[in-house]
């Protein structure tokens, strides 16, 4: 079986697990970061979207050249912070921060798309979301538009693909709270910046974080029991 799995973000948390998980079972992955190193990993940064997008494009071509018997991409590379009220922040951190994790995370997902048309084999594009997806947070504005923005424009992504000759299907899912550098940084806030803080220093201390393996194990099954085109899962659905 030849299988391809690309995903965004491969160079720690959540996308390196995945990126082992893909790998330990065999499937071919290509991996997009700013710095990863690793066989498989491309240099990008989905802050430039319009670099990103060429990166991409003359990458994934390459692939798509292959016949494959399984293709899955997932958009996980993202960005937490500016973190604090948006009244302090200026235009151009807004910017920054909305390039990353809007117009990167559509960039990737639309070159995937793009990419595979053609191909007639099983197709799986996964958006990974968060819970700010579906409830505000103080000091997270930005965070929270483009978590909430990336589903709706997968949910209609899944409507074009269903009506498409060789269609993606298209899913977010929620991972839950991990591990991650991501979690690091949430901790490390000032509380004025997030008044939340202190809940997620009590997630890390009671153990509640769960192991980036765990997590990328349980979206690639969510992923191989073919998923809803246009559904929206939760791996705490799955961990019990
Ligand atoms: N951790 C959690 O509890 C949690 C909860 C809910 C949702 N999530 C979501 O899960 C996903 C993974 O999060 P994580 O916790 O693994 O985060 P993380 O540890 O901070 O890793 C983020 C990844 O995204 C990549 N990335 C960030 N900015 C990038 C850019 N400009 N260009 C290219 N790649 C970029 C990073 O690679 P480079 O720095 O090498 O570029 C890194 O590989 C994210 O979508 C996050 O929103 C996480």
């Amino acid at each position: 079986m030849d299988r391809l799995a690309i995903i965004s973000g491969g160079s720690r948390g959540l996308g390196a697990a995945l990126c082992s998980h893909y790998r330990d079972a065999g499937w071919q992955v290509v991996a997009f970061s700013r710095s990863g190193r690793g066989g498989g990993d491309v240099a990008l940064d989905l802050g430039r979207p319009e670099q990103a997008a060429r990166v991409l494009a003359g990458t994934l071509a390459l692939l798509a050249e292959q016949s494959w018997d399984e293709v899955v991409a997932i958009s996980n590379a993202a960005q937490l912070g500016p973190v604090g009220p948006l009244a302090g922040k200026g235009n151009a951190e807004i910017l920054a921060s909305l390039d990353v994790n809007v117009a990167g995370g559509i960039v990737f997902m639309n070159s995937v798309l793009r990419a595979f048309a053609a191909h007639a084999c099983d197709k799986t594009l996964v958006n990974i979301s968060s819970g700010a997806a579906q409830r505000p947070f103080h000091g997270w504005s930005l965070y929270c538009a483009a978590k909430a923005g990336l589903e709706r424009f997968v949910e209609c992504v899944a409507l074009e693909q269903a009506s498409s000759d060789h269609p993606f299907r298209v899913v977010n899912i929620s991972p839950g709270v991990i591990d991650t550098g991501m979690q690091a940084e949430i901790r490390g806030s000032d509380d004025r910046d997030f008044p939340d803080r202190e809940r997620f220093v009590g997630l890390k201390e009671d153990g509640v974080l769960q192991a980036p393996a765990a997590v990328a194990g349980i979206i690639a099954r969510i992923v191989s029991e073919r998923p809803d085109n246009g559904g929206r899962y939760e791996v705490a659905d799955y961990a019990r």
